[in-house]
């Protein structure tokens, strides 16, 4: 074993002095009064905001069916990653990442950009969103209306690339959702699983079969499996996986390098790639939703709440309905979905019949499917 310091290597001498015991010393200077003032007020903010409210649909022909949905599109910032976003800044404050002059840069396909440039504002810092250049209209707007530049790319397999390139030429911080997602949120406690479960309890007096959502960083999905194996609850956990994306094929050979090549169409789920806060082994069923269906279900659904949702609560929906049409559980079967965002941010785009005919998505069929399904029970 090599002595240390050693006399042939100049590069592993400790300073002069260290014969005498002395320490060498590195000294930063943490802005530790305007950490803690980002914090509380980050703190209040969560404090302040009531839970997400709660609605139910009971389709006329299957009585024992209750499909209840938690409305995260009620989140100030109008989606669930709000709370990604919260928790990001959380994690990179008390990281020591961010700091009162930091830029911060984001790889989103919108949403969660929405919210962080919401969050930033508060917080008096730089915001920079690299999104693909398809994203909807409405939410590049929000980016905007909340401060936040954005950085539109051609491809969408190229914004985690880019957004940490534009991280170290800012000498920012890149807050990377889909590497951070299931390590910032705590999946113990104080979570969208607690709030929503709970929730359920206390209004139907019992936790749901199923919970069914979408991936696309993969953690809201990570912290509900996390959550019930933790208090090993009796809830299974379905994944809706939309037509371009690497989520299923990744489960199915058990692949964390499967890829698709194709941009998802479904904004805000389906991923070209395994993303980081995806955790297979958390999963109970995984559905692959055909891109028609999502958009059909998100009509369907918007009909029938009388509010209009996005296509990535489309795609959760249509696989409920799926599932729930394999199998009965008399008396009561319950399906737990999250309303993701707002269908408003999709007037340009789901919701327009030119937009739809141009990306040659036909929802007449699936829609009629689903609409049976509901009025009739026949799949
Ligand atoms: C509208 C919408 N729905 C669903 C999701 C999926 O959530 P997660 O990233 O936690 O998988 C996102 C993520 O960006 C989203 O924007």
């Amino acid at each position: 074993m090599t002595a240390f310091p050693d006399p042939d290597r100049p590069d592993l001498r400790l300073p002069a002095g260290s014969g005498t015991g002395h320490c060498p010393s590195l000294q930063r200077e943490a802005p530790r009064d305007w950490i803690a003032g980002a914090l509380a007020r980050l703190r209040a903010e969560a404090e302040a905001s009531a839970p997400t409210p709660l609605c139910f649909l009971s389709p006329k022909g299957r009585p024992d069916l209750r499909f209840a949905f938690k409305d995260e599109s009620r989140q100030p910032t109008g989606s669930l990653k709000h709370r990604l976003a919260r928790s990001l800044f959380v994690s990179g404050l008390c990281s020591g990442e961010i700091g009162p002059d930091t830029p911060l840069v984001e790889a989103s396909s919108g949403s969660t950009a929405i919210s962080e440039a919401w969050f930033a504002r508060m917080l008096g810092l730089r915001f920079i969103a690299v999104i693909p250049r398809g994203t909807s209209p409405a939410k590049i707007e929000a980016i905007r209306a909340y401060g936040g530049d954005c950085h539109l790319v051609a491809d969408p397999a190229t914004v985690y690339d880019e957004a940490r390139r534009l991280a170290q030429e800012t000498g920012g911080v890149y807050l990377d959702q889909f590497g951070n997602a299931a390590n910032v949120t705590d999946w113990r406690r104080d979570n969208i699983a607690q709030e929503f479960l709970a929730q359920l309890a206390a209004s139907l007096g019992r936790l749901p079969d199923w919970l069914v959502m979408g991936a696309g960083t993969g953690g809201t999905a990570t912290t509900m499996g996390r959550y019930i194996r933790y208090l090993d609850l009796p809830v299974r956990l379905c994944i809706a996986d939309v037509e371009f994306s690497a989520f299923f094929e990744g489960v199915r050979r058990d692949d964390p390098a499967a890829r698709c090549d194709r941009a998802s169409r479904i904004e805000g789920v389906g991923r070209p790639r395994m993303e980081p806060s995806f955790l297979p082994g958390v999963v109970d069923q995984m559905l692959k939703v055909p891109d028609d269906a999502s958009v059909a279900a998100m009509h369907v659904l918007s009909d029938r709440l009388g509010r209009p949702v996005g296509a990535s609560t489309g795609a959760a929906f249509y696989a409920a309905c799926d599932l729930a049409a394999r199998g009965r559980q008399e008396p009561l079967s319950v399906f737990g979905l999250l309303i993701c965002d707002s269908g408003t941010r999709y007037r340009d785009t789901y919701f327009s019949p030119d937009w739809l005919a141009r990306s040659g998505i036909e929802i007449a069929g699936p829609a009629k499917r689903l609409e049976r399904f509901l009025d009739s029970g026949t799949w």
